[in-house]
């Protein structure tokens, strides 16, 4: 190449303000800096509506930023205004912006990483999910999954200023790392949307997911693949980027949540949190158009992890324990991968992000932060086996089960159940006994398919008194059958 090309290329790199392009995490082999003081980790902990943000480099819990009022205070009210259920995070290429994701409000509010402020809030379609920044680091492209369109949000000024449309309900969106192209993955249809940024349209369609649900997926820092995961079926799909095809299925385990990417000795490795094991599975994919080697599964310190995202330097992966209020730290570098700490968090966790240069050297980046959901007491989790398995459920290998999880709320507890392999569109209670009398608690039918013929209860939630009032050793699961 003669030398004024690469100077020119140089110079409208650095005029555009991208000439180092994508160095965030997920980064490939030294393009990311040293885990530093200046860079933050944030989870979306959807209980007690906030972020915790915490300092990746001594693991400091720095506080947590509150986003409304803690479930199920208030916000049941006619007259509550703020955010409720604080779920998906992205954030803006140059690590200044952070933008926080409302599933239930539809609220899309963005920080400056720096002091933690807010720097806009828009309200936008119905169940905004995930959503990333565009190149820009303005424009915020957000899956809204209730609607088959991408709500386009100005993060500075606020307000929605376009949309793409995109079939299924999209549930993220992730940008390749030139910036030039969108990733959507959807909810009710088994493709991912391609879309060119500068037009904002689909230009193609991959199809052929292995499930109509895909809820959370990554695309690695080369911008060759990406997987989308698939929490109802437990699978997750390869997909080639460079030929634009499904390279296959992977069966991962039931509650399959995120997948993301880290480069270890020079080899894309691929990672995805199955939360019905506890444990985040660790593959091998040195080429995008094949499948990826299972290498082994890193065990959680806790339950159901959900997000995760490794460090700039790939050194680390920090994952998000939902149910334990917890994040792992886990050590990349040596082999097997192992967890090396454990940081309490608020409640809930669903995303984790790693941001390189949140904050600059002369702030501490303490400010705007408050203790919202930091709790020293930690959820409790029980996992309850079907007193008298009924014979309906002939298809499953294992018998019915739930994880029962109970938190304290302000004034009440949250009492959330998971089902698993249950007798689909059965009806299933969980009861306490007490003195002998067995006291039901709550019913929940399992109407959500999981693929084998079996359903699942995938958020069954209610809130009242449970800690001080009955024992976890208490509770029994019961069908409809075996009454
Ligand atoms: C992608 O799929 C949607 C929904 O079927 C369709 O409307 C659209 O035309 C397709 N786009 C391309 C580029 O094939
Ligand atoms: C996950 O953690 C919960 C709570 O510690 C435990 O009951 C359950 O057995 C674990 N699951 C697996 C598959 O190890
Ligand atoms: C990476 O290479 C180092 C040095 O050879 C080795 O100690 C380590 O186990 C390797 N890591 C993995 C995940 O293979
Ligand atoms: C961080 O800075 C703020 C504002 O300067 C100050 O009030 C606070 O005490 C500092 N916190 C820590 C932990 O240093
Ligand atoms: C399950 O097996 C039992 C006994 O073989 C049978 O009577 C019942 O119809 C089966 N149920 C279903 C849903 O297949
Ligand atoms: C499950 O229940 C729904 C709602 O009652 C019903 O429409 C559907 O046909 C049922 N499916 C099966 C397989 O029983
Ligand atoms: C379960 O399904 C039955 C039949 O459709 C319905 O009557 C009942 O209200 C449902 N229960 C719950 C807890 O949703």
């Amino acid at each position: 190449m003669p030398p004024y090309t690469s100077l020119t290329l140089l110079a409208l790199g650095l005029l555009s303000g991208l000439a180092s392009a994508w160095d965030q995490a997920p980064a490939l082999a030294g393009k990311g800096a040293p885990v530093s003081d200046a860079d933050r980790l944030y989870t979306g902990d959807q209980s007690s509506n906030t972020i915790t943000v915490i300092k990746p480099a001594t693991g400091e819990v720095l506080g947590t930023i509150s986003l409304g009022d803690s479930r199920l205070s208030n916000d049941l009210n006619p007259q509550y205004v703020k955010v409720v259920n604080s779920h998906g995070l992205g954030f803006s290429p140059d690590g200044k912006l952070i933008v926080s994701l409302a599933v239930t409000s539809n609220t899309v509010t963005v920080f400056r990483t720096e002091d933690n402020s807010v720097v806009s809030q828009t309200s936008v379609e119905r169940n905004a999910h995930e959503a990333f920044f565009e190149h820009d680091n303005r424009h915020v492209w957000v899956g809204t999954r209730g609607v088959d369109r991408i709500d386009i949000v100005d993060g500075l000024e606020g307000g929605v200023v376009g949309y793409v449309p995109s079939y299924g309900g999209p549930s993220k969106v992730v940008f390749s790392p030139d910036g030039k192209t969108a990733y959507a993955n959807h909810v009710r249809s088994p493709s991912l949307s391609v879309i060119d940024v500068a037009q904002r349209r689909v230009v193609a369609n991959i199809t052929g997911l292995g499930d109509v649900f895909s809820s959370d997926m990554m695309i690695s820092p080369d911008g060759q693949r990406l997987w989308t995961a698939h929490k109802m079926v437990g699978k997750v799909s390869v997909i080639d980027l460079v030929k634009r095809r499904v390279v296959g299925v992977m069966d991962t385990g039931a509650e399959t949540n995120h997948p993301n990417f880290a480069v270890i000795n020079g080899t894309m490795h691929g990672f995805v949190t199955v939360a019905s094991t506890n444990q985040t599975l660790m593959y091998a994919q040195p080429d995008s158009s094949r499948m990826p080697v299972l290498l082994g599964a890193i065990q959680a310190s806790g339950v159901e992890p959900h997000g995760l995202w490794p460090s700039a330097d790939n050194t680390r992966l920090y994952v998000v324990n939902e149910h334990s209020d917890t994040v792992d730290f886990i050590d990349l570098t040596v082999s097997p991968p192992k967890v090396v700490k454990t940081v309490n968090v608020g409640q809930e966790g669903q995303a984790i992000i790693y941001v390189s240069g949140a904050v600059s050297a002369a702030s501490n980046g303490t400010q705007n932060l408050g203790r919202q959901g930091l709790f020293d007491k930690p959820a409790l989790n029980k996992i309850l086996t079907e007193a008298q398995p009924q014979s309906s459920n002939n298809n499953s290998k294992a018998p019915a089960s739930c994880l029962v999880t109970v938190r304290p709320e302000v004034g009440l507890d949250m009492f959330q159940v998971i089902g698993r392999n249950l007798a689909f569109n059965t009806t299933y209670t969980v009861s306490a006994t007490v003195a002998d009398r067995l006291i039901s608690l709550v019913d929940f039918n399992a109407t959500a398919p999981m693929g084998d013929g079996c359903g699942t209860a995938p958020q069954v939630l209610s809130f009242f008194k449970f800690i001080g009032v009955y024992e976890l050793d208490d509770l029994v699961l019961t069908s409809k059958a075996d009454a």
